[in-house]
């Protein structure tokens, strides 16, 4: 029940109103369950308290019209089935995306496995591209197009909001409002292929400010690396293989197929969600990543040991 990725722990204004909802089904769906069980237990300790010699027929004539009882029982599910459309509804109208008037806009695509995300960029109008982490700013509504590249995905923070399917050929909008800080984690939640399961994403929501200065961070180009080795590495990761799929801003990286990775180092996990981030998972991921993530679009990268070693330094000094 506890964690990163829990409904039952809304850490949002749309998470929250859900949560409501779920308990309040909860507790009425209960309540009728235990009457009826109690019916059905008061029945039959009437049935037996009144068994009649053996003489007699055992079954009653059954009883067909409609009696007091019978209406009593009729009414109580109608007034339940009625609050709970009422909730449900009233909740739904309330989570749609459409009512917040100033929210940041970013743009997610669903890819297998992956999630490409963009934010608007506030100085230029243009958009600020990063992959598999998703920052929020605190207690401000973020309102996310969401498209598919490939198939049908679905789109969930468990404890922010609810989740909604990624289609292809569309458009579909979710805000997101979070109220308290911290890490959280995404999920795809519909089964697009043999990753599905390794089609995560970290989220992180901040105080405005500090969401400012890391979005501020990630619309600038890669830094150029100062160490020796770095410096080799980057040599090794823009002038070969990588930098067909993948971008890496300010670099001659510019793939489209992949993730961008202009500030990769600065990501919690590899492979969406499915290595946490350290020198070895990124060596690791480019040299198997067959082994690691079957089916994943990215090829193996074969390296020697000293440019595996040099691309890896590189890559997690892209901050
Ligand atoms: Cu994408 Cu499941």
């Amino acid at each position: 029940m506890s964690g990163l990725q829990s409904a039952l722990e809304p850490a949002g204004e749309q998470a929250a109103g859900i949560h409501g909802l779920f308990w309040l089904m909860m507790l009425v769906c209960g309540a009728m369950y235990l009457l009826v069980l109690g019916g059905v237990a008061w029945t039959l300790w009437r049935a037996f308290r009144r068994r009649r010699p053996a003489s007699e027929p055992t079954i009653d004539p059954p009883d067909i019209g409609l009696n007091r009882g019978m209406l009593g029982w009729a009414g109580l599910i109608v007034v339940g089935l009625t609050v709970l459309i009422t909730a449900s509804f009233l909740v739904e109208r309330n989570i749609a995306a459409a009512r917040a008037r100033d929210a940041l806009e970013v743009r997610v695509t669903g890819h297998q496995w992956w999630w490409r995300i963009e934010y608007r960029d506030p100085r230029t109008g243009g958009w600020i591209e990063t992959a598999n982490e998703l920052h929020l700013p605190l207690g401000r509504t973020t309102r996310v197009a969401l498209g598919s590249a490939d198939v049908i995905h679905s789109f969930w923070v468990p404890n922010i909001a609810q989740k909604l399917d990624v289609i292809p050929g569309r458009i579909n909008l979710l805000d997101l409002t979070p109220t308290r800080p911290g890490w959280f984690r995404g999920q795809c939640a519909e089964f697009c292929g043999v990753q599905h399961a390794h089609m995560a994403f970290d989220v992180k929501v901040d105080a405005p400010e500090d969401f400012e200065r890391w979005l501020a961070g990630q619309a600038k180009a890669a830094a150029i690396p100062a160490d020796p080795v770095a410096a080799r590495g980057q040599q090794v990761v823009t002038g070969g293989q990588c930098a067909m799929c993948h971008t890496i801003r300010g670099t001659p990286s510019t793939g489209r197929a992949g993730p961008d990775l202009t500030h990769f180092g600065s990501r919690r996990s590899v492979a969406a969600g499915t290595l946490t981030m350290s020198r070895g998972a990124v060596q690791g991921w480019i040299a198997q990543p067959q082994a690691l993530k079957p089916g994943t679009m990215m090829p193996p990268v074969a390296l020697s040991g000293p440019d595996a070693d040099a691309a890896s330094r590189y890559l997690m000094e892209l901050q």
